[in-house]
């Protein structure tokens, strides 16, 4: 059974950050399922770092869900450019936007969505459970944002007690699809490997060097079923809490090198750069509880998931060449 239409028809949601790259796909698949959406960004001409802001823009959607996917971050790259703006920011976010909600009417919904950098930097078995978030210190490479994020959980977890505002965060795994960041700075693992590996294709390149060992393992989440989990999550199990969805199962950046390769084609060498940064050996997300509530899991498999993203990448660029 995928996710219910009949109870989205005609309900207002807030997407903020509807404009990005997760936001965006929420803000599509809920329109489809007949939701009367709404997004705020800067671009939209709303600032969530600015309290009044944040205000008036759930006082003037008066949804009755609020989907965060508001951030300022990026890849490795963006981390290293402005670690501090990136902390600054989004604790601002964090904290205006619940706030905000609360305000205008404790009774709205409220999900954000949280990337699994807040998990301690080495979890027990390797794997990020609900229950662990705050069992040890994060990944040095991102405790800049995953601090605002623990904070964020912390105060949906103290808006629930002293304001009865119901809220659920999921954790996301490493999401990729369509629409992803594919530019240098803001790309995460998979969009960088592919627009690698597609220009070494087009090149004729004889070898693409991956950074690290290639041996960091991720929990590769494919868009679509990262937007499915979160929309059945909200309807089944409205007081989940803290929440992961992902995969459950690490592949390691070999394998997604070879599976990216395979998919676009190319034929040349692949190398690996141990002096570079490889970032926390292993992120893979816990999933039992997403098991036990929704009796579902994500059932993209990679290659495939890679294939869709591709396809749609070579589309908006020749439309774009095109325009
Ligand atoms: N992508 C992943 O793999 C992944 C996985 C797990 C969790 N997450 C989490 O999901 C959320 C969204 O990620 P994403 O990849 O979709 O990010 P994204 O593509 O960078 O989108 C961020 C959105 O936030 C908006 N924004 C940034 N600063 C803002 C501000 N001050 N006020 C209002 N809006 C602001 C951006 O628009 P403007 O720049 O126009 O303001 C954009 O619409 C983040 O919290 C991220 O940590 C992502």
């Amino acid at each position: 059974m995928g996710t219910d239409a009949a109870r989205w028809q005609g309900k207002r949601v807030l997407v903020a950050g509807g404009t990005g790259f997760l936001g965006g796909h929420f803000a599509r698949r809920l329109r489809q399922l007949g939701a009367e959406v709404t997004s705020c960004s800067r671009g939209e001409g709303v600032d969530l770092r600015d309290p009044l802001a944040a205000r008036e823009a759930i006082s003037r959607a008066r949804p009755t869900v609020v989907i965060n996917c508001a951030a300022n971050q990026g890849g490795v790259a963006y981390q290293e450019e402005c670690p501090g703006t990136i902390l600054y920011d989004n604790t601002l976010i964090q904290l205006h936007t619940l706030d905000a909600l609360r305000q205008v009417d404790p009774t709205i919904r409220y999900v954000n969505i949280i990337p699994a950098c807040a998990y301690p930097a080495e979890p027990r078995d390797g794997a990020y459970r609900e229950s662990e978030l705050e069992a040890g210190p994060m990944h040095p490479s991102a405790d800049n944002y995953g601090v605002t994020k623990r904070l964020a959980v912390l105060q949906a977890r103290h808006y629930a007690r002293q304001y009865g505002v119901a809220s659920t965060c999921v954790v996301l795994a490493n999401t990729y699809g369509p629409h992803d960041h594919f530019g240098p700075t803001r790309s995460h693992v998979l969009a960088a490997l592919l627009e690698r590996f597609r220009e070494a294709h087009h090149t004729g390149a004889s070898e693409v060097v991956v950074w690290g060992r290639g041996l960091a393992e991720r929990d590769l989440l494919y868009v679509d079923d990262a937007i499915e989990g979160t929309l059945r999550v909200v309807e089944q199990c409205p007081d989940a809490g803290l929440l992961n969805i992902g995969t459950g199962r690490g592949v390691s950046v070999r394998e997604i090198a070879e599976t990216v390769s395979g998919v676009v084609g190319y034929t040349g060498r692949i190398t690996f750069d141990a002096t570079r940064p490889e970032g926390p050996l292993r992120k893979i997300l816990d999933i039992e509880r997403l098991r036990q509530l929704l009796g579902w899991t994500p059932p993209t498999p990679l290659a495939e998931g890679v294939r869709h993203t591709l396809e749609w990448l070579e589309t908006a660029q020749s439309e774009e060449a095109a325009a």
